[in-house]
Order: C-alpha cells, then structure tokens, then sequence
C-alpha cells in the first residue's frame, strides 16, 4: 500500500462527452466562470470531434462532442447523454502508469501513446474505470503546446489579463469526484482502486448515515496517497422507496461520475455570482438555519448570508466545511457539481445528509422518480 508505483501529480482534466460541445462551452462559460482555452475541431484539422477546452484556478474540463454519429463519441452520448468520459491524472510516466494498474488488474483502454508536434512530446494510456468512464494517464511535462497535439489555444494565454480571467470566479482545483454504482458494486471498485492504483480507504459510510425515509445509499471514499485525488464510490441501499442512486443508475444507463466538487476559497462570493448567473442549487428548508451555531459552533461567515444563499455547514474533530449543491446541469437527472470550501475540516458533509436528500427527494419526486 505504501509503495508509490503510481505517483499522481494532479487531476490533470476532466473530459465530457456533450451532444453539442459549442453550446455546453457556453453554459460552463457564463454560468460557471470558465475560460476557453484551447479548442480542436474542423478548423484545426479533427474531421472527427470537437472539442473546447475550459479552465478556471486548476480546473480544466474537456468538452467533446461528435461530428458523425457512427462516433464512440456520439454512442456515448447516445446512450448516457451528457456525462464524464474521462477523469485525466497527470503522472510522471504514462507508459509506466498503465503497465502498473494493467499489470495489477486494471483493464487497458488506451495503451501508452506518443503523440508528437512542434511544441513537443505528449504522452498518454488509459484504464477502464467503472462504466464506461476512462481513467486516463497524462504527462505533459515534454508537452509546450495548448492542452494537447490537434489543440489550438484560444483567447490570451499568458499576461495579467489570462490570469485575472483564470481566476474566473473562484473555482480553484477539484476537491473530489464521485461516482455512483450497481447495488452491490461499490466494494468491488473500491477494491479496484486500492489494488490497481495503490490508493486507500479514507471514509466510510453506510445506509444508517445516509439513509432518509425513503432514500438510502452507501459511500466509500477512496484517495491516493497525498490524498489530492480523492474518489468516493456510492452504491444504492434498499429504501421504502427509489435511492436517488439508483435514480442515476437508470438515467445515465449505468454506472458513472455523479458529481465533481470544486473547492473555492470564498464560497460566498462564488455561490453568489453562480446564483447570478443563472445556476439552479439545491434548497433545504429555512429551518436547516435555525441554531445553526449551536450544532456546527462558531464559523467565520454571517449565518444569514449562508441562509440567504442556501450554503450548508457541517463539522467534524478537525474542523468545517461549507458546501452545496447545484441541481444537474443536464436534463437528465446525472451529473451536478458540489461548491466547497474547507476549513480544516477533510470530511464530506456527513452534518448535511439528511437535509440533503430530503431536498433531492422533493426534486425526484416532482420528477416522477420517487
Ligand atoms: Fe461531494
């Protein structure tokens, strides 16, 4: 388990496959703050896809769609609609980074590749995770290019103006991605990722924790050994009624990336221009405010402001988070994104559960899903 045979240096991207990546730029431009960077298409040379790249602080998301419907491109959207195809690691060696997790038990998708241009080396493999999501091993460090070979750079790349847009508004790195699984999966993939990528068990939790009157699901939380890249595994739990796990699982047509939380150092002022912008959260009731301090103690943020933004807090031994949660960004009730900034406080939100999924649940049922 110590052995670091897979150092992971940073989630490197985040690749969607979208049925219309132009408009999607769009949507993640205005209404969460990001800026297009890098864009391959007809224009430079891809008969085959589009494809914008967008960045904000460390984030960078992929969004890819097809130009022919006979695409794996297209039959993924086809199939899951808009979704994560691809969660990328940069690492120092892609070709060793496959050997090791194919050697362990991974399943190889894309085998070490070389792609070469005038701004250098850019290598890359790829395992298959769960579903049809594609972990990816990216090294970049022989690469001086925009994003990657058939990608050219859009808008300015360097100077005060490229860094003050980057800073968009406030999303700075990924926190954690989370994927959601078969009934009686989630071990298994929990186990892939400890045996294949060496990385172990922070967290766990079960139906008694996560569990409403109706809704039920369980959660390991699987990191790598610097603990920067963490991935939580769900899996439904029996319930009186649908979990909303399972609510994915029959929309997304299996399993895959159910949300990605960006860490912000001001939540306040990111949920308010997301807010502005037009990006649909989550509400738990008013109530959730009342004592507020008497459950999470003393926080540094004006009570009603967080109430006014409909923010959650929760605390644990080593100190609070504040979090929340957009509505799914498709029509499809899939992928959403989590909003979070930590103080101290390395947990999940386990404080907000309840409340949490009392509000999924109003909105499943007003889906017909409950
Ligand atoms: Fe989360």
């Amino acid at each position: 388990m110590s052995e670091d045979f897979l150092p992971i240096k940073s989630i490197d991207h985040v690749e969607l496959y979208v049925g219309n990546a132009k408009q999607a730029a769009h949507f993640y431009r205005t209404g969460f703050g990001f800026s297009h960077t890098a864009y391959s298409g007809l224009e430079t040379g891809n008969r085959q896809s589009a494809s914008y790249v967008m960045e904000q602080g460390k984030i960078r998301l992929a969004l890819t769609t097809a130009l022919h419907p006979d695409s794996p491109i297209a039959r993924h959207c086809h199939l899951h609609g808009d979704g994560v195809a691809v969660i990328a690691l940069e690492v120092p060696d892609a070709a060793s980074a496959y050997q090791e997790t194919t050697h362990r038990g991974a399943t190889g998708a894309i085998p070490p590749t070389r792609l070469e241009d005038e701004h250098g080396v850019f290598s890359f493999s790829a395992v298959r995770a769960y579903g049809d999501t594609l972990i990816k091993f990216v090294d970049r460090s022989q690469y001086r290019g925009a994003f990657a070979p058939g990608y050219q750079a859009r808008g300015s790349q360097n100077g005060a103006a490229a860094r003050s847009r980057h800073k968009g508004i406030g999303l700075a790195a990924i926190d954690h991605m989370v994927g959601n699984v078969e009934l009686g999966a989630m071990n298994r993939w929990v186990a892939f990722f400890a045996a294949t990528m060496g990385f172990s068990q922070l967290v766990h939790f079960d139906d008694q924790d996560i569990s409403t009157e109706y809704s039920a699901l369980m959660s390991k939380v699987m990191q790598d050994g610097t603990g920067k890249v963490k991935f939580p595994i769900n899996e439904p739990a029996e319930g009186k009624k649908k979990s909303q796990i399972q609510e994915y699982l029959d929309y997304y047509y299996g399993p895959g990336v159910q949300h990605i939380a960006c860490a912000t150092g001001d939540i306040l002022s990111t949920v308010k221009q997301l807010r502005q912008n037009g990006i649909e959260f989550l509400r738990v009731p008013t109530t959730y405010y009342d004592e507020l301090e008497s459950r999470v103690g003393k926080i540094n943020e004006p009570v009603d402001e967080l109430a006014e933004l409909g923010i959650l807090v929760d605390r644990d031994d080593e100190g609070y988070l504040l979090q929340i949660f957009t509505k799914p960004v498709e029509d499809r009730p899939t992928l959403f994104f989590e909003i979070i900034e930590r103080h101290g406080s390395r947990g999940f939100g386990k404080g907000n559960f309840k409340a949490l999924f009392e509000s999924i649940e109003r909105e499943q049922a007003l889906r017909g899903n409950l």
